[in-house]
């Protein structure tokens, strides 16, 4: 099996489309576009998602005390587009509120986790978080955003 392989498999897993946001010591606003999204437990309830050893925004998330997993909308495909872009402003313009910790919750998301960053565990090149959600919120009936196979979709009931 080679990587190329891999992600080809991985890719036929359609997921959603996260943006998680983090608030640095200095008060910095951190957050990328993440798909590794996932629920663990429902009593108590936990979520975890993984990060590349590599990412810039690592030491931020290793080290806070909460975070927040922003669900997008199908509307947002730019947004999922420009937290995974390097050396730009990613919160210029982006309207947020302050949610568990100080992490950012997004505007116009279908749906916010906020985290207790519980616990980290190293695996190959990506760290896995867990978080214990505080709150969340959902927006009934909203559209999200879909992730496959490298392009954006909206859902299509059948
Ligand atoms: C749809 C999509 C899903 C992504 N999922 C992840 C993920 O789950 N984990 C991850 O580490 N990077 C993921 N990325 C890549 C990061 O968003 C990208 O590398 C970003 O620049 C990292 O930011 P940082 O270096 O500031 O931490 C994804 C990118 C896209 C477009």
């Amino acid at each position: 099996m080679d990587s190329q392989q891999f992600r080809a498999a991985l890719g036929m897993f359609a997921t959603g489309v996260t943006i998680i946001t983090v608030r640095a010591a200095d008060g910095g606003l951190v957050g990328l576009t993440a798909n590794s999204f996932n629920s663990v437990s429902l009593d108590p309830p936990l979520v975890l998602w993984s990060l590349a050893r590599r990412a810039g925004s690592l030491p931020v998330f290793a080290r806070g005390t909460h975070y927040a997993i922003n669900i997008l909308a199908a509307d947002q495909k730019e947004l999922a587009q420009r937290f995974a872009m390097r050396d730009i402003d990613r919160f210029a313009g982006v309207a947020w509120r302050e949610g568990a910790g100080g992490a950012p919750v997004l505007e116009g998301v279908v749906a916010a986790f906020e985290c207790a960053n519980r616990s980290q565990y190293e695996e190959g090149d990506h760290v896995i978080f867990v978080g214990e959600v505080e709150r969340c919120m959902a927006r009934a009936g909203a559209q999200p955003l879909i992730f496959h196979g490298g392009r954006y979709f909206t859902e299509l009931p059948l």
